[in-house]
């Protein structure tokens, strides 16, 4: 079976986090070898990166570019020798994170986005398949503040978030094959059983 990239997207506070843990445990069921990695960060340079864009403040174009540096350390040394070597890569978060945080959120215009994209992912992989778990703001929020301290994203306006979930969802709406959008407002066990159904037929 060919290796496949898959990237697991949505707002703050969708329950992200669980359902990796989850995948990587099916994914190792189905005896897939699998590498499990995040953005920003998967390098070191790239967790440095982390630290500063989750802490610093910055004008929104060094938070954009810093995203896109991080990423392509991460194409380059993680996400494509993985695939070549015949390894499926479970990345947390990717390209679709930018347009959502980046151009939803802050409001950077999608050109702009796209732009930065040709310049730094020269030839880079597109995902095989994006888990977007979605979530109303009211759920995402409850979630948040039941969780440890907040960085510089989580402490956004809920303006910001509704923003960030809008620009995921249209996304989906425009790359359906592409990005599968699971309900996350319910139990954690009930998106476990629709991931159970969705990714053998997907697979297949
Ligand atoms: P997140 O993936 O939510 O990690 P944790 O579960 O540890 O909180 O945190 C990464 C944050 O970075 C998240 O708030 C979204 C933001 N982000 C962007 O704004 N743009 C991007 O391109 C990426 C990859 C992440």
């Amino acid at each position: 079976m060919t290796a496949r990239f898959i990237t697991v997207e949505g707002v703050d506070g969708a329950g992200k986090s669980t359902q990796l843990a989850w995948l990587a445990g099916w994914l190792s069921r189905s005896g897939i070898d699998f590498v499990q990695t995040r953005e920003p960060g998967g390098t070191p340079l790239g967790e440095a990166l982390r630290t500063l864009l989750l802490n610093e403040a910055m004008s929104l174009d060094t938070e954009a570019m810093l995203m896109w540096a991080a990423r392509r350390e991460h194409v380059e040394n993680v996400v494509r020798p993985a695939l070549a070597a015949g390894r499926w890569v479970l990345c947390d978060r990717y390209s679709d994170a930018t347009y959502a945080y980046q151009g939803g959120g802050r409001g950077m215009p999608v050109a702009r986005i796209a732009e930065l994209e040709r310049w730094a992912l020269v030839d880079a992989p597109t995902p095989d398949l994006t888990l977007l778990f979605d979530v109303p703001l009211a759920v995402a929020q409850a979630r948040m503040s039941a969780t440890r301290e907040l960085d510089r994203f989580e402490r956004e306006t809920a303006d910001f978030h509704t923003r960030v979930r809008d620009a995921y969802l249209a996304r989906a709406k425009a790359e359906p094959a592409r990005i599968r959008v699971i309900d996350a407002s319910v139990t954690p066990a009930e998106i476990q059983s629709a991931l159970e159904r969705m990714l053998p037929e997907w697979l297949a």
